[in-house]
């Protein structure tokens, strides 16, 4: 089990001489211990699965199992950052039971928490996994699964009424006990005015320079996305070019029968050859 734990990560406040958190999403074992090995402090398990690993337009798309196995992989390279995952769009949205079951199945699979989406309308999902004892990280703003709701992936709170109710809504998931929470696709000035206003670390994306962290998609961050990076975006390599020019080596040494050569060939026993 990871050895970064939710009490630690919600002691990390910058304000109080923290460090910033440093979150990546991960779905798969070698890009778990790849970016484990950076030295991260909590890898997602995130609903983007559905869009950057298989393809679909948003994450309405994944279910708890697709979840799951990815969950599995994960903690299979034994990570030393805290494993959180994603409970998917309709995963807590029926009922507290259904909430609590579903989000055993990613506890089960190796996560060490869960994060959902929403404010005041999620508290009674968020107690009831609190009483079950399982550690819950909130989601607030541009929340991916809403995207139906919003028209469209639209900066959200970009009026003073719409900040702050995005503001009680982060003191409502803090006051019922959430240990951090991710503030997506907001002007800078409301990603200052959560982040001052909870003693819980923040984690931003898209939410400017003052959140108490910062989380990034594994494939945007290394440039293995189909789209074009969205403006918060900052791209360190570019793996998708590496990986295309590698494997068209390949295929060249394959075609021009440079590979295999006799180094990369098994011996022959004597016996065939005789
Ligand atoms: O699923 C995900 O990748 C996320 C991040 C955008 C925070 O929820």
């Amino acid at each position: 089990m990871s050895e970064v734990t939710s009490p630690q990560i919600r002691a990390r406040k910058r304000r109080n001489g923290s460090d910033p958190l440093v979150m990546v999403t991960a779905y798969d074992e070698p890009g778990a211990r790849y970016v484990d090995a950076a030295g991260v402090d909590l890898l997602l398990v995130g609903d983007s699965l559905a869009n950057v690993v298989l393809g679909h337009e948003d994450t309405l798309h994944v279910t708890v199992e697709e979840i799951a196995h990815h969950v599995r992989a994960v903690a299979n390279a034994k990570p030393h950052a805290h494993v959180v995952a994603d409970l998917p769009w309709l995963s807590y949205h029926v009922s507290e039971a259904d909430t609590v079951t579903n989000a055993g199945i990613l506890i089960r699979a190796g996560a060490q928490s869960v994060k959902l989406e929403g404010g005041v309308v999620r508290l009674p999902m968020v107690k009831a996994l609190l009483n079950a004892e399982i550690p819950v990280m909130g989601h607030l703003g541009l929340t991916p699964q809403s995207v139906l709701a919003f028209g469209g992936f639209k900066v959200q709170a970009k009026t003073k009424a719409a900040a702050k109710l995005l503001v009680d809504d982060a003191l409502a998931l803090q006051d019922a006990g959430v240990f951090a929470i991710v503030i997506e696709g907001v002007p800078p000035e409301v990603g200052r005015l959560v982040t001052d206003a909870l003693d819980i670390p923040t984690i931003g994306i898209g939410a400017g320079p003052f959140t108490d962290g910062q989380v990034l998609v594994f494939h945007d961050l290394l440039g293995l996305n189909k789209n074009k990076p969205a403006k918060f975006v900052r791209q360190y390599a570019d793996l998708g070019g590496l990986i295309t020019e590698a494997v068209s080596k390949y295929a060249q040494d394959v075609r021009n029968a440079s590979f295999p050569s006799a180094e990369e060939t098994y011996a022959n026993p004597a016996e065939l050859t005789d």
